[in-house]
């Protein structure tokens, strides 16, 4: 069994994309910039914010934050998308989810123009990626697809189950498997009305595992030799820690981790990858726009 180091390989790529921008600033070129938006002061979401502008700073990165009380409207947001959007010194940007429920997500996603949605949640870039052309994917998913290349994980072939249709993550990762270029595996996606999960586990050469329930798959739902990735990260109180919680993945890691030829551990799995990939995406947005 091998354990797959999420925090080293994200660390490995923050310093590839920092020497890249340090030669491009060298010879003259601005840096990328990376705005984000956070409105609110839900803990998750303040840690998540500031972690990607550390990440930034890491990458030397330019950032902006723009903060809003909970009580915004939905207008003063759409504004403020609007204005990213037409920033010529911004190449991405990012609004933190979840948004306060008297506004409606899907329209501030919506408004975020594709070439700058490095989150990849426009439904320009969901189904760009859907249909193989180049856009931006989703961070988590494309950690994950990035660990799998990283680690030498053959894929292609294989039989993939994705337990999670999530938006975020389930769907994107079940298409992301499935494609030539990517996966090029065979997919089922697993969620709360499959009749029968184990059976599907069972017969699985890999599990992704993003349903959020934390210790979901045990280890009679594996089969020897299975690739195990773990997406969860529910929050569970911990007297013991400072924080007062921990991450609680999906996967029971006592039990499955010697049946697997790889796992990812919660914490310091998919998590450290996911601003990873947002940062390679920020850079991607910004070489596009410099060859534009
Ligand atoms: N909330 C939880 N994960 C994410 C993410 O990847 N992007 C944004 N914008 N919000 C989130």
């Amino acid at each position: 069994m091998q354990i797959i180091d999420g925090k080293a390989t994200a660390e490995a790529i923050k310093a590839e994309i920092a020497e890249e921008v340090r030669q491009i600033v060298s010879n003259g070129g601005r840096a990328p910039h990376l705005a984000a938006i956070l409105v609110g002061h839900d803990g998750g979401s303040e840690t998540y914010v500031k972690n990607k502008v550390l990440a930034c700073e890491r990458c030397g990165f330019e950032s902006t934050l723009v903060r809003f009380e909970e009580d915004v409207t939905e207008e003063e947001l759409l504004q403020c998308v609007d204005k990213f959007n037409k920033d010529e010194s911004v190449d991405g940007f990012i609004v933190q989810l979840p948004l306060p429920k008297h506004i409606d997500e899907q329209k501030v996603i919506e408004a975020i123009d594709y070439r700058k949605d490095v989150d990849g949640f426009n439904p320009i870039n969901v189904g760009r990626m859907s249909i193989g052309l180049p856009c931006f994917i989703s961070a988590t998913p494309l950690g994950i697809i990035t660990l799998l290349k990283r680690y030498g994980i053959n894929t292609s072939g294989k039989k993939c189950v994705v337990l999670g249709r999530s938006n975020i993550v389930g769907k994107p990762m079940a298409q992301l498997m499935m494609q030539k270029q990517f996966g090029d595996a065979t997919v089922t996606v697993c969620h709360s009305h499959t009749k029968d999960i184990k059976k599907e586990c069972l017969e699985a050469d890999i599990i992704i595992a993003a349903i959020g329930k934390p210790n979901f798959l045990t280890g009679d739902m594996v089969k020897e030799g299975a690739v195990i990735v773990d997406v969860g990260t529910t929050r569970v109180p911990d007297a013991t820690r400072k924080s007062g919680f921990r991450l609680n993945g999906d996967v029971k890691y006592d039990e499955v981790a010697p049946k697997s030829s790889f796992i990812t551990p919660v914490p310091g799995g998919v998590g450290p990858m996911t601003i990873c990939s947002l940062m390679k995406n920020t850079l991607q947005a910004y070489k596009t726009k410099s060859k534009a």
